[in-house]
């Protein structure tokens, strides 16, 4: 029973397959980096979010939730250095007009240029070129290349203006992160509910990103859903605190079936002028090629509130009651995008096995993730009673459960259709349900393992099985 390589071609084909994702718009030939969730990509995405939701707000007596709107003031985006400095440095290939990252360019020669504005990649390029070295296309191999020019991954929109044309003026900006909405309504929520240092505020919600290059499936796409938490606290509890979220973070991980060898720790050595400590999660997608990164913890001082307060004008302190002291709170976030992390347990999931020569695929998530909780089939599409036996079954295990009826196809088709969406649970009416005692089989998607069940016992069995 091997676990086999895990390619990009396998996941997406499974994905288009079996309805978890499909390229956007694709009657009318595709539009790059926007990806569709179809009916089971949803109730994965939904399911993650609400566990992610669970440990980061509902189980915590010092975080609380937000929601707050993709569109903001635009100086929102210049408090925070978006506008003038959210660039990725491109290069294009002259010739067949493929546009590049220019730090990905660069990592071919060992070169870290991440944090490079598009003038130090530049000079970078030139000492190349004296060593004898060129940058190829990565599409055409040649080298009749641009030079590195800055390209801001800010999206812009009319939202609000008489015209659709965009000027200095009338510009606003689809949110690139979640949390600026955090930081617009850390005020709101200081006078509004009863939080006191160190707090959090979290929320998930879409974020979108002019993405250069945007070829790696739902990994890196120009729209996508964040989940933010940031966490205000006293400068003095930062390396506490942060080391206790990095914890509750990596754990959180393990808890819903990522094994420790699939993920790492990434320390940032390159950092933003106000972070003190950066580290990402990464993880082990075999379908890209290696680890990459996942989810940021991330210390950022007191820059954000700092700069919010001077483009708003509007006091942004903490007042301690007990001290007296007026001062802007630290923050540390932990951001994920959970396209990325969806991405990844299905990495983690994906599993071929040999049964019976044949090769079986199925996603083996932790059952509060899976798509389907417990499918209910009749044995047979053409016996009235075993249909609506196995519909009395479904109309009440549905009250609590995601399930899924299929009369499609034989058991077997339907055993295959639902190891690949990953039910943990398939329920099959016979005739012995009707005619004899009341039972039926319940089949277990990891062992394949059969066993007769009463259906009044049914709901103690779930129970069980489903317990956390
Ligand atoms: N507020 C901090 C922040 O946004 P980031 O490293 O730019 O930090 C955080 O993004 C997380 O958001 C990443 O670790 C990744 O999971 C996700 N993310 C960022 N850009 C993305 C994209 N274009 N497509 C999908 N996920 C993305």
């Amino acid at each position: 029973m091997n676990k086999q390589k895990i390619t990009i071609e396998k996941i997406t084909s499974l994905c288009k397959r079996r309805g978890f994702v499909f390229p956007s718009s694709e009657i009318y030939g595709g539009f790059a980096a926007v990806y569709d969730y179809g009916p089971y990509g949803i109730e994965l995405k939904n399911n993650l979010a609400r566990e992610w939701w669970k440990h980061m707000v509902q189980m915590r007596a010092d975080v609380v939730g937000l929601d707050s709107g993709i569109f903001m003031h635009p100086t929102t985006w210049k408090a925070s250095g978006h506008v003038d400095g959210f660039d990725d440095p491109q290069i294009d290939c002259k010739d067949c007009k493929t546009r590049m990252r220019a730090d990905h360019m660069l990592e071919v020669f060992g070169i870290d240029a991440d944090k490079m504005s598009a003038n130090e990649i530049n000079a970078e390029i030139e000492k190349l070129k004296e060593k004898g070295k060129k940058l190829k296309c990565a599409t055409c191999g040649k080298t009749n290349l641009t030079p590195a020019k800055n390209f801001s991954l800010m999206v812009k929109s009319n939202l609000g203006s008489p015209t659709d044309e965009l000027s200095e003026e009338n510009v606003v900006y689809l949110r690139p992160e979640t949390c600026g909405g955090i930081y617009l309504n850390y005020k709101n929520i200081l006078d509004s509910t009863r939080v006191k240092l160190p707090f959090g505020i979290a929320q998930t919600g879409k974020a979108f990103r002019n993405e250069i290059v945007a070829r790696q499936f739902i990994f890196r796409t120009r729209e996508f859903e964040q989940m933010e938490m940031q966490y205000f606290l006293r400068k003095s509890e930062m390396q506490e605190k942060y080391e206790e979220w990095k914890e509750a973070r990596w754990n959180w991980y393990l808890e819903y079936g990522i094994k420790k060898e699939n993920i790492k720790w990434y320390k940032h050595i390159k950092l933003a002028h106000y972070a003190a400590e950066a580290y990402d999660i990464e993880y082990n997608f075999e379908a890209l090629g290696g680890f990459k990164e996942m989810e940021g913890i991330h210390q950022r001082g007191d820059w954000d509130l700092s700069q919010h307060q001077k483009f708003s004008g509007v006091k942004l302190e903490y007042l301690d009651q007990k001290t007296g002291e007026k001062f802007i709170p630290h923050i540390m976030e932990t951001s994920v995008g959970l396209n990325r992390m969806f991405f990844a347990f299905l990495h983690e999931a994906y599993t071929e096995e040999e049964v019976d020569g044949a090769t079986r695929v199925v996603l083996k998530f932790d059952r509060r993730l899976a798509p389907i909780k417990i499918a209910v089939f009749p044995l047979l599409k053409n016996k009235p009673e075993l249909v609506k036996k196995a519909k009395e079954v479904f109309t009440d295990f549905s009250k609590k459960y995601m399930c899924e009826f299929d009369d499609n196809g034989n058991i077997g088709k339907r055993y295959r259709r639902q190891d690949e969406i990953g039910t943990p649970y398939c329920v099959t009416v016979d005739f012995d349900t009707i005619e004899k005692d009341n039972s039926v089989t319940v089949r277990d998607r990891d062992t394949m393992e059969q066993e007769r069940v009463k259906i009044e016992e049914l709901d103690d069995y779930f129970l069980e099985k489903f317990k956390i």
